[in-house]
């Protein structure tokens, strides 16, 4: 279904369902099992499956145990992704072979959540009859009262945008975890209302949660052998906490000083920055604490200046280019990666010329790559014309993914002699005789095992072949931080 596009076929293997379910639970649950299960699949964001966890969470204190098999579940879940047309299309194709188990298991319940919830309840809760309950990201908290309404037969649906949640107690149940790595939602929604975008109105308000509750969380995971965490939100240089009652300020640069300082062996990492609002001082704090990855995604969208207002990004190419200077020059061994959009809205081929000569000149270690997707109800879809017809659109996509292809193959080339310290994070895809972990700069590098060592282990890699994905060597000294 996606054979025509690559990039989001390679969006597909990040999202696949099949990183789903399974509990690797490092905590006693407080709810006791009432004998249900339930099923849960994510598609899109990180945020996405970081929320998973924080609904798995509140399944298990009602009692909800989590299982990987869809056929033995009372409650099939699919967290939902509206950011481009085709994952709604390929969330509906999921919700087909729900109901197909579901004829087979009458009494099982399938909920939709997150970010499609709002834009599809009637349709699906009342026109196709294909799910049960419908949960918006603020409501997870109400998915028990919800889940007993649904099981009376009654329409469960819940899609209330909240300016508060931001689930800073909830302590999220790890799914189909590595036990190393671990995502920590530091925020929810946007206010910045890019014109192509639905996120500000499937997630609502930008709200920044606790620091306290963001560090806790992060010792915890330190303190059960996680060594690296990556701070999410959907524009984190914008994070902004005040104190309620004493205007303590925190900003995202102090945060990331915090998380940080929680021990020197645990990586911290972020994403996604804003070009618009990524401050000297988040660099600074990066270049002087060396738990802090040098790795920024910093999308771009767009090299031409039109295109960027059209898009409402609020910064100019030029501007663009400043940042990732001040990138290179505080931190001169950071990676940089991007998203980028081909055949927005009147983009004409000398546009998407400039697209191509800015991914050269920043010189993108990798990049997430999108055709324009028209979503109702976004700036875009109100005021401008979807005028780049289809053909085009792929076309300019496919010389983005291939110049992108060659700037990673280069980039990777250069680390070839290299060493790196690279935290390990199991067994490599192809063989259980090797080793992947990533290295600072968020590069994928597999090695052949050596005894005694074990995922959770920081060790030095010697880099001895490059592809565009992967970084292969050998290691050359067990190491602590
Ligand atoms: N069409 C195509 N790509 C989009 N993105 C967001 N909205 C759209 C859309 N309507 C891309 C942007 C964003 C990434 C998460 O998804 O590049 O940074
Ligand atoms: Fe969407 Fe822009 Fe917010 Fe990113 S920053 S979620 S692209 S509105």
């Amino acid at each position: 279904m996606y054979d025509d596009n690559p990039t989001i076929q390679h969006l597909v293997k990040t999202i696949d369902p099949m990183r789903q379910g399974e509990v690797l639970d490092y905590k006693a649950q407080s709810g006791a099992d009432n004998g249900k299960r339930f099923y849960i699949e994510s598609f899109g964001c990180q945020m996405n499956f970081s929320d998973s966890e924080i609904v798995a969470a509140v399944l298990h204190e009602a009692g909800y145990r989590s299982t990987l098999r869809m056929e033995e579940a009372d409650l099939i879940l699919v967290n939902t992704c509206s950011i481009r047309e085709k994952a709604e299309d390929t969330v509906r194709k999921r919700l087909y072979v729900y109901n197909k188990v579901k004829k087979s298991k009458p009494g099982t319940l399938i909920g939709v959540l997150g970010c499609m919830a709002e834009r599809m309840k009637r349709q699906l809760l009342e026109e196709e009859k294909l799910v049960d309950l419908v949960v918006g990201p603020d409501a997870y908290r109400d998915m028990p009262k919800l889940l007993d309404s649904a099981e009376e037969g009654h329409r469960a649906i819940n899609v209330q945008l909240s300016r508060e949640e931001t689930y800073a107690d909830i302590s999220p149940v790890r799914l189909q975890s590595n036990g190393v790595t671990a995502f920590i939602s530091i925020m929810r929604g946007c206010d910045n209302m890019c014109s192509f975008c639905v996120v500000p109105f499937t997630r609502g308000r930008e709200r920044s949660r606790d620091p306290y509750s963001i560090i806790a969380e992060t010792r915890d995971l330190y303190d059960n052998g996680y060594r690296e965490v990556t701070l999410l939100g959907q524009n984190v240089d914008s994070y902004n906490w005040v104190h309620p009652e004493t205007q303590e300020t925190v900003t995202f640069a102090r945060l990331l000083r915090m998380c940080a300082g929680v021990h020197p062996e645990m990586r911290i990492r972020f994403s996604t920055s804003h070009p618009k609002d990524m401050t000297d001082e988040v660099l600074y704090a990066m270049a002087e604490m060396d738990n802090i990855c040098n790795y920024i995604h910093l999308p771009v969208q767009s090299g031409n200046n039109r295109i960027l207002e059209l898009m409402r990004r609020g910064y100019t190419r030029e501007w663009y280019m400043e940042r990732i200077e001040a990138i290179r020059r505080i931190i001169p061994d950071c990676a940089i990666s991007s998203d980028i959009i081909a055949g927005f809205c009147t983009e004409t081929e000398a546009d998407h010329r400039e697209t191509l000569d800015i991914i050269r000149r920043a010189n993108f270690s990798m990049s997430y790559m999108f055709y324009y997707s028209e979503r109702p109800n976004t700036f875009a879809q109100r005021n401008l014309q979807d005028n780049v017809p289809l053909e085009v659109k792929k076309r300019r996509l496919t010389e983005i993914i291939q110049l992108q292809n060659t700037l990673s193959l280069e980039h990777n080339k250069k680390d070839i002699g290299r060493q790196f310290e690279v935290l390990i994070e199991g067994d490599s895809k192809k063989s259980k005789a090797e080793f992947k972990g990533r290295n600072s700069q968020n590069k994928m590098v597999v090695f052949p095992k050596i005894p005694g060592l074990r995922p959770g282990d920081y060790v030095h890699v010697e880099i001895t072949e490059a592809s565009s994905a992967t970084l292969r060597g050998h290691i050359i000294q067990n190491s602590a931080l």
